[in-house]
């Protein structure tokens, strides 16, 4: 996934698309480049690395003009080097193009446009398309005009932005399969990956949907199909400011956004709890009573941590509204060939709402009839605009790789969901105020937790020089295992499983020794005693255990090499407490390697390709 961001304007381009594409860093940073518009003709600079080495090649020289594009790449088709880095241009040097997607019949169209005589520099889909605009570009067909013909003949997904010298004042824009906005100023406007890269200059944005065209000019902007019709597009209003973006202090992303759950969560269930009713109040399923009673079956899907989230929430429709429930990895999901009909509810996951995966999932289902709804953390998303109803998990923007606040608002929604659906079959009232209750107390319970950040501080050197980890849970917190695990591998890059407790003696319990930690999610719960056995036989092989158990623990407290309390809460909310000791241990290993917490290697904050 990459960031795109373009300007056109009363004010000076290049400062504020290198400061847009910034706030767009997490979204990939292998390469960097920027495209500017000026007396002089069209100005490219890109670099290989973080956007930081894109700014020091132009320091002193910053290329001036009212009209720019610039991206931070996550590379997906030729390495990440200062050729493939974006933008590209076409033969004739007036063609600036930036892009974020996959053209997947990119090699066919190269073909033809080498037999047509067209050089390219490149090993990157992207440049196809640049070249491809440009064999359409002729005399009297405006930008805008090139830039559809060429996507007509595309396959695959893309977000572009595109820049001529010929028209200087004038950015195009397209959207296919990955996200794009547009940001409307005063004398000026903006197209965007996402908001955060505009929010300082304006609020107004307008979402992009798949098929739509956008072209910019600095006084107006207008969205039209591939065919030319206009299409009329809401404004709206983006509610979070830069502030919120914005570091707040802390060292890192990653460690705002762990300290900042009781907030995320307190605005996750705001407006949404009904203590009498035992009930929960979710306005955006878009799903009547009756409609949800012909619901006979759940399919949860969803990738990485959101499909951890989902693990959960199968446990609670099974147990609490007794409704059957399944989990499928989005990948697995799209290709299998599911039985879904109308009386199934696909649920898609998703902290971005971009995950390609999730996405195609959630159209696949909806193809073959299901009701689908989304729960999701960006507004406006594609995944939100598409589905048939959802839930917005409110968590405010997550900008670190690793997703911490999302998912335990993204349980927190299912746990919602649950009372949805199980006071509307045969979870009593009476049992839905104990969720209720539950529910309400947990953002306290969270600062509780984060009040006693720095014992896991301690706990983290526990790590130091082991090269494997086990993570160990059972029944609600089995998923919390597999959590902790993903957190653990993609930011301090040490091997993690997440296990089923039971499961390890079925051949984990191999990998036991003293050099193998051994972290065990054991709240006081229904399968508290199975799990006491397990730990038994970790320490009966030499195994370090770090256990996470319920404050006034009398048992584990005792076996285990090293502990941290957790507050009591119902069996099915434990997972929302019992994950943040593992996020802050994944946190503190990560910073004590010397890792880049909120951009690790290789990864993306949302993976908007296959
Ligand atoms: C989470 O820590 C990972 N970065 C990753 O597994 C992520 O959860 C996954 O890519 C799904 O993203 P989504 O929630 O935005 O769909």
């Amino acid at each position: 996934m990459c960031g795109i961001v373009g300007y056109t304007g009363r004010r000076e381009a290049a400062p504020l698309v290198l400061e847009g594409i910034k706030r767009l860093e997490y979204r990939g940073y292998d390469s960097a480049g920027l495209a500017v518009l000026g007396a002089g003709g069209l100005v490219v600079e890109k670099t290989a690395g973080r956007i930081a080495a894109l700014e020091a090649r132009i320091k002193g020289r910053v290329p001036r003009g009212h009209t720019a594009l610039a991206h931070t790449r996550w590379a997906t088709h030729g390495v990440p080097n200062e050729v493939n880095a974006h933008p590209h241009t076409d033969c004739g040097g007036n063609l600036a193009l930036v892009h974020n997607g996959i053209i997947e019949n990119a090699a066919a169209l190269r073909a033809a446009l080498a037999k047509r005589g067209h050089k390219f520099r490149s090993e990157t889909d992207t440049e196809v398309l640049v070249h491809l605009i440009e064999s359409a570009y002729t005399d009297g067909v405006p930008l805008e005009g090139a830039v559809a013909w060429a996507l007509k003949k595309v396959e695959g997904t893309y977000g572009i932005a595109v820049i001529s010298a010929r028209e200087p004042e004038k950015v195009v824009a397209a959207r296919l399969g990955s996200p794009l906005l547009v940001g409307l100023g005063e004398g000026e406007n903006f197209i965007a990956s996402d908001a955060s890269a505009v929010v300082e200059h304006t609020r107004s944005v307008v979402y992009l949907d798949d098929g739509e065209l956008a072209v910019l000019t600095p006084r107006d902007y207008y969205v039209t199909d591939l065919d030319s019709a206009r299409v009329d597009k809401a404004v709206s209003t983006v509610d979070w400011d830069l502030g919120t973006v914005e570091r707040g202090g802390y060292a890192h992303f990653m460690l705002k956004e762990i300290m900042e759950q009781p907030e995320s969560l307190r605005n996750a269930l705001r407006g949404r709890l009904q203590e009498d009713e035992g009930n929960a109040r979710l306005g955006g399923l878009n799903l009547t009573d009756e409609r949800l009673l012909s619901i006979n079956r759940v399919v949860l899907t969803a990738c990485g941590t959101s499909w951890h989230s989902a693990l959960i929430g199968e446990y609670m429709l099974e147990e609490l509204a007794r409704i059957p429930t399944e989990v499928e990895y989005a990948s697995e999901f799209r290709y299998r060939n599911p039985i879904v009909d109308e009386h199934t509810l696909v649920v898609g996951i998703s902290q971005s709402g971009e995950t390609a995966d999730t996405l195609w999932a959630l159209r696949e289902a909806k193809r073959r009839g299901a009701h689908t709804i989304g729960i999701v953390n960006v507004v406006g998303s594609t995944i939100a605009r598409e589905v048939d109803g959802g839930i917005y998990i409110h968590a405010g923007p997550e900008i670190g790789v690793a997703s911490t606040k999302a998912f335990t608002c993204q349980v927190a929604s299912l746990a919602l969901l649950t009372l949805h659906l199980g006071r509307l079959r045969s979870l009593s009232v009476l049992q839905g105020r104990e969720v209720v209750k539950a529910l309400r107390k947990i953002p306290d319970q969270v600062d509780q937790v984060l009040a006693r950040a720095h014992e896991v501080q301690k706990l983290a050197l526990v790590f130091d020089g082991a090269t494997n980890a086990l993570y160990l849970g059972r029944g609600y917190n089995f998923p919390i295992a597999l959590e902790g695990a993903l957190k653990l591998k993609e930011i301090s890059y040490i091997h993690a499983e997440g296990y089923p407790a039971a499961e390890m003696k079925h051949g984990p319990i191999a990998l036991i020794d003293e050099s193998m930690p051994v972290v065990c999610v054991a709240p006081r719960d229904a399968v508290y005693q199975k799990i006491v056995s397990n730990v038994q036989e970790v320490k009966a092989r030499g195994g370090k255990v770090i256990a996470v158990v319920t404050e006034g623990d009398d048992q584990l407290a005792g076996l285990a090499d090293h502990v941290f309390t957790i507050p009591e809460t119902i069996d099915s909310l434990t997972p929302v407490l019992s994950v943040i000791p593992l996020q802050l241990l994944a946190y503190h290993i990560a910073v004590n390697r010397g890792k880049d917490v909120d951009q690790p290697r290789n990864l993306a904050k949302s993976v908007t390709v296959e």
